[in-house]
């Protein structure tokens, strides 16, 4: 906090009551990424932030942290790996191909979702940085410090554009740090 940098990104996000569903106000970055001047801060802050820090890969959860990891994988000289929705990645689940996919199911306030990843993107000893542009219970981010996890990557840190204050420090079951730019708005 202090940094006026914070004031103009957590404006530049834009506040949609009900959506997707009634009583959730959801906050969309779209207008952040409108707003060249606060999605270069917002990616500024990061790189600052994770630049020295020895990170060799960039996770970004699927879809919007597809919209900040690249941006600051390229940045600070990591690689960068999707983690996707079930299905989406190839090279999976067959005799036939020889990448593999894992998987690692969280909890939705109806049934499950799961977040996938290729077991060849990363390697034991990768030290790895994983973003995204919101953290609400954080179940999404667990899932995806898991993935990270067992194909023997040290995950360094979460980092995220939008979260509550109560989410820093820790993330759900794996006690890994988050970092949060601004609180919901
Ligand atoms: C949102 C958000 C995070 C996740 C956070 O994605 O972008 O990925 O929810 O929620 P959690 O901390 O409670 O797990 P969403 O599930 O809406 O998927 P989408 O990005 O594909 O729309």
């Amino acid at each position: 906090k202090g940094d006026p940098r914070l004031e103009a990104i957590s404006q530049a996000i834009r506040v949609v009551p009900h959506f997707p569903k009634k009583g959730i106000m959801f906050q969309d970055i779209t207008t952040l990424l409108l707003d060249h001047k606060a999605f270069q801060d917002t990616v500024d802050i990061f790189v600052d932030r994770y630049r020295n820090m020895d990170i060799s890969v960039v996770a970004g959860i699927e879809a919007r942290g597809f919209m900040f990891g690249p941006s600051i994988a390229l940045a600070i000289g990591a690689k960068f790996v999707p983690l996707r929705k079930p299905k989406k990645l190839p090279g999976t689940r067959t005799k036939y191909h020889a990448g593999k996919v894992i998987c690692e199911e969280y909890e939705l306030e109806y049934g499950t979702d799961c977040l996938e990843m290729q077991v060849d993107a990363v390697q034991p000893g990768d030290r790895a940085l994983i973003v995204d542009d919101l953290v609400a219970t954080g179940g999404t981010l667990s899932a995806a410090i898991r993935l990270l996890e067992r194909m023997g990557a040290q995950v360094v840190e979460c980092g995220c554009v939008v979260g509550l204050p109560e989410v820093k420090g820790q993330c759900r079951l794996n006690g890994k740090p988050v970092y949060i730019l601004v609180e919901p708005r």
